[in-house]
C-alpha cells in the first residue's frame, strides 16, 4: 500500500508511470477487447490512487495521464445488429392536399369509402431506437442503421436514466419495443453553455446533442449527458397482445414506458388537421423538438392489409411542418473568399433560437442577392430554417430600418489579399484574381488537394493546414511532399534547420511519424484523384473521373490541354463548353503549370485502367443518391458508382434506374416510390460495388 502523505516526488512520478500503464492496459481490455481482466473495485482503486497522486503532485500530471483520457479509450467501431423486424421510415407530406391524397390512396386501396381512423403522433426529432427485451429483460438496443442492420446500443440505453432493464410484468417471450431518443431543448442548452465554458465542441441542435450523446463508443459519456426517450413502436413480439396502434400505446404505457402525452386518435381528416394545427400551435412551448406529426392508421388488421412499399408503410405518413422563422438584427456582412476565389457574402447575425436552434449566421448568396432584398446592416431581418440546410435570410424588416442605414457596398477588391475582384459577364459571382497569391485560395486549394477523393492526407486536417500556411511550412501543394525533408534535422548536432513539428503544441514524435507515413503513402495517386486535386472551377470527382477514362494518362492530358486541344475534350459526355472553357483557362496560367510541373517530380500518377467490371449489375445504369449516407460520404458514393460504370444522376426520374436511399431521405425517395424505381439501401449499394 502506498502511503500518500509521505511519498517523495521521485517515487510518486513513478508510481503516476505505473498507474498509466495499467490504466490503459485495462482500458484497452475492457474497451476495445470486450475482454476485462480487472473486476471493477480494482480498476477504481488504480482510478483514485492515480488521482489522489495528481491532486497532491499536480506538476507531475503526465500528458498521457488517464485522467485526461476518461472516454477516450473506447471500442473503435459499434457491433452490428441484425433487425429481424426492419426498422422502416416514412414518407413525408406538407399539405392539407398531400393528406387528403394520402387519406384517399388508402381508401382506394381497401375499396371503401367509411371514414378510416388513425393516430397523430407529434414526430420527434431525435434518434430512433430499437430495445429487445427477453422475457422481460433488457437484452439488446439497437439503432436503426440502414434499416435492416443497427448498431449496437446496449449499454447506451442502459446509461438513460429512467431506461427499463427489466418489465416486472407479465409481456411476450420476445418483447421489442422502438421509439426516439431525444435531448430537451433546456438540456441542450445547458449542456452547451458547459462545453462552451470549457472550450468544448458545441451542438447545432438537440437532435445532434442527442446523436453524439447516444452514438459513444464510451457509455460513461452517454451518462453524462442527459438524454430521454419515448416509445412508439415495436418491432419483434412473440405474441402480439392488442389489436390498435393506440391499445399499444396505451399497454406500454401500462408497463412503464413513457408513451406521448400529446398522442390522439382522430377519426376523419378534419380531427388530423386540426391535430395538426393545435400542435403547430403549442410546438413553441413543448420541452423538446418535434419536426412534424406522423399519422398512422389505427387498426393492425388494416394495417396489415395495406402493408408495405419498399421501405415505407403505407398505412403511415409523416406531416412535416413549415420552415420555421425568426426575426434578429444584422450585425454585419462578411465576406469569405473561397478556393475558385468567389467571394461569398456571410451574414452575421444577432444569435437567435429558430425552432430550437441557435442562428448565428445566414447565407447571402451573392452580390445580386443582397441588391435584391436590399438587405444593409444594421436591419431587422426574418431568418428561416429548412431541415438541414444553411439558414438563410428571408427578407428585410424595411419599417424598423432608421434611415441611417446604408446600402451595402459590395467590394471590388479581395478583402484577403487586396487584389481586384472583378466579375465576368453573366456569372452571378464576383472573384479574387489573386490566384494563389491570394492566402484565402491558397489556403482553401491546400484543404481540396489534402481531402479524401483527393491526395486523402490523414492528418492534414482543416486546421493543421491553416496552421502549417500561416507558419510557412506549407504553401503550395509541393511543400507538402518536403515537409519530412525540412524537419529533419540539417546534422546530427543542430536541430537548428528542423521545423520542429514535434514540439508544436498537440504533436509529438508519433503523430508526426504518422503524418509523415500518411503524406508518403499518397504519393502514388491515381489519374482521376490527381485531377479532382488539381481543384480546376467546375470540374468535381464525376468529371475528373471522365477526363482520366478519356486520356488514360496525365500527359496526354496535359498535352492536349497545353496545345488546346480540345475536341477530345467537348466530345466526352458531361463535359459542356463552359466546364471545357474552365479547363483550358486553369492550364493557361502560368502557376498552375509550375505547381503540376514540381509535383510530377515527387509524386507518381498512375495511369487510368479501366477496371470497369462491365457485368456489375450498376454497369451503364443511372443512380440518384438521397438522404444521408451513413457509411460513406456523397464524394464517395459517386466515385464508387463511376467506377462500376454507372452513371450518377440529381435527380429522380423515369429515366433513373436505382434510387440510393440513406437515413432521412425525403421528396426524392417519394418521387422514386411514386415512379416506381427501384430504392436500394446503402448497404446494398455496397454489396453492389464490391471490388
Ligand atoms: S413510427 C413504420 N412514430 O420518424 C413507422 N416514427 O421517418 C416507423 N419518428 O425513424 C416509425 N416520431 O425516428 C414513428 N411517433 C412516431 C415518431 C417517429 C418520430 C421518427 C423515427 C423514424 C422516422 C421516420
Amino acid at each position: 500500500m502506498i502511503d500518500i502523505k509521505n511519498i517523495s516526488d521521485e517515487e510518486a512520478k513513478k508510481q503516476l508511470e505505473y498507474l498509466a500503464k495499467e490504466i490503459e492496459k485495462a482500458d484497452i481490455a475492457y474497451y476495445q477487447n470486450d475482454e476485462p481482466y480487472l473486476d471493477d473495485a480494482s480498476y477504481d482503486k488504480l482510478r483514485r490512487l492515480n488521482d489522489a497522486l495528481e491532486a497532491k503532485f499536480p506538476h507531475l500530471i503526465r500528458s498521457d495521464s488517464p485522467s485526461k483520457r476518461v472516454g477516450a479509450m473506447v471500442k473503435s467501431e459499434f457491433k452490428k445488429v441484425e433487425l429481424s423486424v426492419p426498422m422502416l421510415s416514412l414518407a413525408d407530406i406538407f399539405s392539407k392536399e398531400e393528406l387528403q391524397d394520402f387519406i384517399l390512396g388508402i381508401k382506394r386501396f381497401l375499396n371503401s369509402s367509411a371514414d378510416i381512423t388513425f393516430t397523430s403522433e407529434p414526430k420527434m426529432d431525435g434518434l430512433s431506437f430499437s430495445a429487445l427485451y427477453t422475457d422481460g429483460i433488457f437484452t439488446r438496443g439497437s439503432t436503426r442503421g440502414d434499416g435492416k442492420t443497427g448498431e449496437d446500443i446496449t449499454e447506451n440505453l442502459k446509461a438513460i436514466s429512467g431506461f427499463p432493464l427489466y418489465i416486472d410484468k407479465d409481456v411476450p417471450h420476445i418483447f421489442e419495443v422502438r421509439g426516439e431518443v431525444f435531448m430537451s431543448k433546456q438540456d441542450f442548452f445547458n449542456l452547451n453553455q458547459k462545453n462552451e465554458e470549457e472550450h468544448k465542441k458545441t451542438f447545432a441542435n438537440p437532435r445532434n446533442a442527442a446523436a453524439g450523446s447516444l452514438r459513444q463508443l464510451d457509455a460513461r459519456i452517454t451518462k453524462e449527458r442527459r438524454l430521454s426517450f419515448l416509445v412508439y413502436t415495436w418491432g419483434e413480439v412473440s405474441d402480439i397482445r392488442w389489436k390498435s396502434q393506440e391499445e399499444f400505446l396505451d399497454y406500454v404505457r401500462g408497463l412503464g414506458f413513457p408513451v406521448n402525452p400529446y398522442n390522439k386518435v382522430c377519426h376523419n381528416d378534419k380531427e388530423l388537421m386540426d391535430s395538426f394545427e393545435n400542435l403547430m400551435e403549442t410546438r413553441a412551448d413543448l420541452p423538446y423538438d418535434i419536426d412534424g406529426i406522423v399519422y398512422k392508421v389505427n387498426d393492425l388488421e388494416l394495417q396489415k392489409r395495406l402493408g408495405f412499399l419498399t421501405r415505407t408503410p403505407r398505412w403511415a405518413i409523416a406531416h412535416k411542418f413549415p420552415a420555421e422563422q425568426a426575426i434578429t438584427r444584422l450585425n454585419n456582412i462578411r465576406i469569405q473568399v473561397g478556393r475558385t476565389g468567389a467571394l461569398t457574402p456571410v451574414a452575421d447575425l444577432e444569435p437567435i433560437n429558430v425552432g430550437g436552434v441557435l442562428v448565428s449566421h445566414a447565407t447571402l448568396h451573392n452580390e445580386d442577392e443582397i441588391k435584391r432584398k436590399d438587405i444593409r446592416i444594421g436591419d431587422m431581418v426574418i431568418v428561416q430554417r429548412a431541415g438541414d440546410v444553411i439558414p438563410q435570410i428571408v427578407s428585410v424588416l424595411k419599417d424598423k430600418r432608421t434611415d441611417a442605414l446604408l446600402e451595402f457596398q459590395f467590394p471590388t477588391i479581395c478583402p484577403e489579399c487586396g487584389a481586384h475582384a472583378i466579375r465576368e459577364e453573366d456569372e452571378a459571382v464576383r472573384r479574387c484574381t489573386g490566384g494563389l497569391s491570394c492566402p484565402a485560395q491558397a489556403v482553401e486549394r491546400l484543404k481540396h488537394f489534402v481531402s479524401r477523393e483527393a491526395f486523402n492526407i490523414e492528418g492534414l486536417g482543416d486546421k493543421v493546414i491553416e496552421d502549417f500556411y500561416k507558419e510557412g511550412f506549407i504553401k503550395t501543394p509541393y511543400d507538402i511532399f518536403t515537409l519530412e525533408e525540412r524537419d529533419a534535422p540539417a546534422d546530427l548536432f543542430s536541430a537548428a534547420h528542423s521545423l520542429n513539428l514535434e514540439k508544436r503544441e498537440g504533436w509529438g514524435p508519433k503523430s508526426v511519424r504518422k503524418l509523415f507515413d500518411a503524406i508518403n503513402k499518397s504519393k502514388t495517386v491515381s489519374l482521376q484523384k490527381f485531377i479532382y486535386a488539381l481543384g480546376i472551377r467546375q470540374v468535381g470527382v464525376a468529371t475528373s473521373y471522365l477526363i482520366a477514362k478519356h486520356y488514360h494518362t496525365f500527359g496526354a492530358f496535359m498535352d492536349a490541354m497545353v496545345s488546346q486541344d480540345l475536341q477530345l475534350l467537348v466530345s466526352i459526355d458531361g463535359i459542356g463548353p463552359a466546364m471545357a472553357q474552365d479547363i483550358v483557362e486553369f492550364f493557361k496560367e502560368k502557376h498552375n503549370i509550375d505547381v503540376i510541373n514540381k509535383l510530377l517530380g515527387v509524386i507518381t500518377i498512375e495511369n487510368f485502367e479501366d477496371i470497369t467490371n462491365t457485368s456489375s449489375e450498376i454497369f451503364g445504369k443511372t443512380i440518384v443518391f438521397t438522404g444521408t449516407l451513413t457509411t460513406l460520404t456523397r464524394n464517395e458514393a459517386k466515385s464508387k458508382a463511376l467506377a462500376f460504370g454507372a452513371k450518377v444522376s440529381g435527380s429522380v426520374s423515369a429515366h433513373t434506374d436505382y434510387v440510393v436511399a440513406g437515413e432521412n431521405a425525403g421528396s426524392k425517395l417519394a418521387k422514386a416510390q411514386e415512379l416506381g424505381v427501384k430504392i436500394i439501401s446503402e448497404s446494398e449499394f455496397n454489396q453492389l460495388t464490391l471490388s
